[in-house]
């Protein structure tokens, strides 16, 4: 059977809603679980691939470990490097008082086989505020003139867990002192390709974001403009989708063909999310290159000073 068949067969097309032309389907009546048939999984996974990320409202029977048993379905769950939550073995939350993730990137694209999904569940949703945004990395190559799609496959450029805020974001005090909390604990550097060839699609997706620190053999002057050029592709409107989360929403997305952000508009009300990420395969460049892991060195948290 066709993927196009199997989807049709086990997923009606009338529940699939697309949400914007180029990324982003909402899909209906289906009920989340580590029990689903071989066959749905399959259909979700090719929805997935289709649309790069989509969006299923009302999996509020959801729990930690019944929200860590349906990721297991896409293969083994990557245990979130800065620890698992209380009384999980996956689970990652972004909460209130942590990184808001409010900055485009990929998940972890500091580590060489950084996840290939993410799927992200609604637990504490503000009234207002506090959408996600994801853009569609495929879509954003395909829009680059073939000169620069041609420069894009040659580059290289080094990801790292010490974020180079300079390059893209501007930290508060508070913000920069959390992540260098984080450095001391964890650190990950990986030189990637910035066109990596989809291991299922066979796609050309950029891999950039707010990990880069530079590009392999540009300076730093030329490497800003550069990264700026092509996340202003990524981050086009056209080529992005946003979803207004509501409690109990689940939102998977493909890793390897999307970058997200997360919109720090909901002031000091509470927001809480909680991820499982399933382990992806190390990116290969359009020459067939695999990416470099330049370090993956775990300490333990720095010692308490009284
Ligand atoms: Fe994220």
């Amino acid at each position: 059977m066709s993927e196009k068949a199997l989807i049709d067969n086990v997923i009606p097309r009338a529940d699939v809603i697309k949400r914007a032309a180029r990324i982003g389907a909402e899909i209906r009546n289906v009920k989340l679980s580590g029990d689903l048939p071989d066959q749905t999984i399959a259909a979700i996974n090719g929805l997935l691939l289709e649309h790069k990320v989509i969006f299923f409202r009302d999996q509020g029977h959801l729990d930690d470990s019944e929200q860590e048993g349906f990721a297991l379905r896409f293969g083994n769950l990557a245990p979130p490097p800065l620890g698992a939550a209380e009384g999980t073995t996956a689970i990652f939350e972004i909460a209130r008082g942590g990184v808001r993730a409010d900055y485009w990137h990929i998940d972890w694209s500091c580590m060489d086989s950084y996840p290939k999904i993410s799927v992200l569940r609604g637990v504490v949703i503000p009234p207002v505020g506090g959408d996600t945004v994801w853009s569609n990395t495929a879509a954003a190559y395909l829009d680059l003139p073939p000169p620069l799609q041609r420069l894009a496959d040659d580059l290289w450029a080094v990801h790292s867990m010490a974020f180079d805020f300079a390059v893209t974001v501007r930290p508060s005090e508070a913000d920069r002192k959390r992540y260098d909390e984080l450095n001391a604990r964890a650190k990950y550097e990986t030189e990637h390709p910035v066109v990596r060839v989809h291991p299922e699609t066979g796609e050309r997706a950029l891999v950039l974001g707010a990990y880069v620190t530079h590009f392999v053999d540009i300076p730093k002057y030329d490497g800003q403009r550069l990264f700026d050029l092509f996340e202003s592709h990524i981050t086009a409107p056209e080529n992005t989708v946003r979803w207004n989360w509501k409690q109990g929403d689940v939102v998977m997305w493909d890793n390897r063909a999307t970058m997200h952000r997360a919109s720090n508009d909901y002031g000091d009300q509470d927001r809480v999310v909680r991820r499982a990420a399933i382990d992806g395969e190390v990116p290969v460049g359009v020459d067939g290159r695999c990416s470099i892991s330049r370090a993956k060195l775990t300490k333990q948290p720095p010692a308490k000073v009284v």
